[in-house]
């Protein structure tokens, strides 16, 4: 009997917070991004929510304008390995650049996390928006846009041909007649493309479910066919209903053009509740982070999609400045979300600034008013699942509490885990070893 179609849920683990103001919260530790318990308290609440992966973000450029948390932060798999020695079930996902890595490296820290965690191991694959990133890898310039997705399409081909190194069974490891392993089941990749030459093969095998997860958050024209072409798991920006409704339906559409099953390609839009146990209380939790929220903080803010651009210079109270193609060449999709919104709305730029540094969405209410929210994106075609972020440990605590028990009721969520891998969780098959006949694991 087919299974009752499931939400997915992820807990972004984000140390000091999204914004520019979360650290000096009450209930925040101000130290969060590079505090080891932190993330560990926060792991274990996800998974005694039976969440299916914590997520942690990434980039790799800062200037004095960074977010807090940007500026002093763990590397994504180091913090995800220690992680995995406190967790068990819990998917591990981690951001890490196309534009800044070697395919041999990126293949070989994904699949030792694989391992270290038994089959829990996902790759949030990034382009990196920031211009100066290139400053930090000794590189003349970034690369454009178009070529940084083109250039992202070889990585993932020689990480996943990297990855099938081994087959399955290529270890016998027999002590008595000293076969260490079968050479027949050891495959070379020799890539030779447009950005990489890589010999092969890998050292270090398959994992048991088989390959790291894939999630990618394209919003581009270039990045909405990357992830819907390559992605397991569409990591989507937070958006309206209605606006999320459509991305949902048109990455579903090119996944099928792709030649995939849209139902195993998951759509999973980023939410970051606020509850309280009445709607008077949730508000003031909301107003409890919104005041935090100077205008300069909101400013910074805004500049970031478009490459940490100095919002200042203009004048607040008139309408938001015309920027030309500014933030095309960097973040695409954010930048022009911010130009199509003060226009459409006639805002000014202090509007524009404080309204994508606060937003009230629809997640804000009662535990039972975030649950039917939830379902609704769920079941009318917006989501199939969220990531959670949070900026305390507080605020999960409450939606592993007050929230998850509503959804697993309605059988929305799992009350327990059925695998111990995250492909498994998923409902996603292990995908067999392009070099053998089929996987030894199910
Ligand atoms: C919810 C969400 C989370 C993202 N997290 C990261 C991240 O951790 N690091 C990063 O470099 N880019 C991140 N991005 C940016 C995307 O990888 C991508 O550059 C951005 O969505 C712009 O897409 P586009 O270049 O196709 O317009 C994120 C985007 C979204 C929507």
């Amino acid at each position: 009997m087919a299974r009752k179609r499931q939400l997915k849920l992820g807990a972004q683990l984000h140390g000091a917070g999204a914004s520019w103001a979360d650290w000096r919260h009450p209930q925040a530790y101000s130290d969060a991004s590079v505090n080891f318990g932190f993330y560990k308290q926060q792991a274990i609440q996800a998974e005694a929510g039976k969440f299916d992966f914590l997520f942690v973000a990434d980039s790799v450029f800062i200037t004095e304008r960074s977010s807090p948390h940007y500026l002093n932060r763990f590397e994504p798999l180091t913090i995800l390995s220690a992680l995995a020695a406190v967790t068990e079930k819990i998917g591990l996902v981690g951001t890490l650049t196309v534009s800044y890595s070697e395919p041999f490296t990126v293949a070989r820290q994904f699949a030792s996390l694989d391992h270290i965690s038994h089959g829990r191991a996902g790759w949030n694959i990034v382009t990196s928006w920031l211009e100066g990133s290139a400053s930090n890898y000794s590189k003349a310039e970034h690369l454009s846009h178009d070529v940084r997705y083109r250039l992202a399409g070889e990585h993932l081909e020689v990480v996943k041909g990297l990855w099938d190194s081994w087959e399955d069974d290529a270890f016998v490891r027999n002590k008595e007649t000293g076969e260490f392993f079968d050479k027949s089941k050891l495959h070379t990749l020799n890539h030779k493309g447009e950005f990489f030459s890589v010999k092969g093969p890998l050292n270090i095998s398959r994992s048991k479910q088989g390959q790291p997860v894939i999630f990618q958050a394209g919003t581009s024209d270039d990045g909405r066919n990357f992830a819907a072409r390559h992605a397991d798991i569409i990591y989507a920006g937070h958006e309206s209903f209605e606006e999320t409704q459509l991305y949902y339906a048109d990455l579903k559409k090119r996944a099928a053009l792709y030649g995939r099953d849209p139902n195993d390609v998951f759509v999973i839009p980023n939410i970051r509740p606020i509850i309280g146990r009445t709607e008077e209380e949730a508000e003031r939790n909301y107003q409890a982070y919104a005041n935090l929220v100077t205008i300069e903080n909101a400013l910074t803010a805004l500049g970031r999609p478009f490459n940490d651009h100095d919002f200042t210079v203009y004048p607040l109270d008139e309408p938001f400045p015309d920027l030309g193609d500014l933030g095309d060449k960097s973040n695409q999709g954010s930048s022009n979300r911010i130009k199509r919104t003060a226009k459409e709305n006639n805002l000014t730029l202090r509007q524009t600034a404080l309204l994508f540094s606060t937003p009230r969405s629809g997640f804000i209410g009662t535990p039972l008013q975030v649950a039917d929210s939830i379902r609704k994106w769920f079941e009318e075609g917006a989501a199939d699942g969220f990531i959670v972020g949070t900026g305390t440990t507080a605020a999960l605590k409450d939606f592993v509490e007050l929230v998850v028990p509503i959804l697993q009721e309605r059988g929305l969520f799992r009350t327990e885990y059925d695998h111990d891998t995250l492909r498994g969780n998923l409902g996603l098959q292990v995908p067999v070893n392009r070099n053998s006949k089929q996987s030894v694991y199910k």
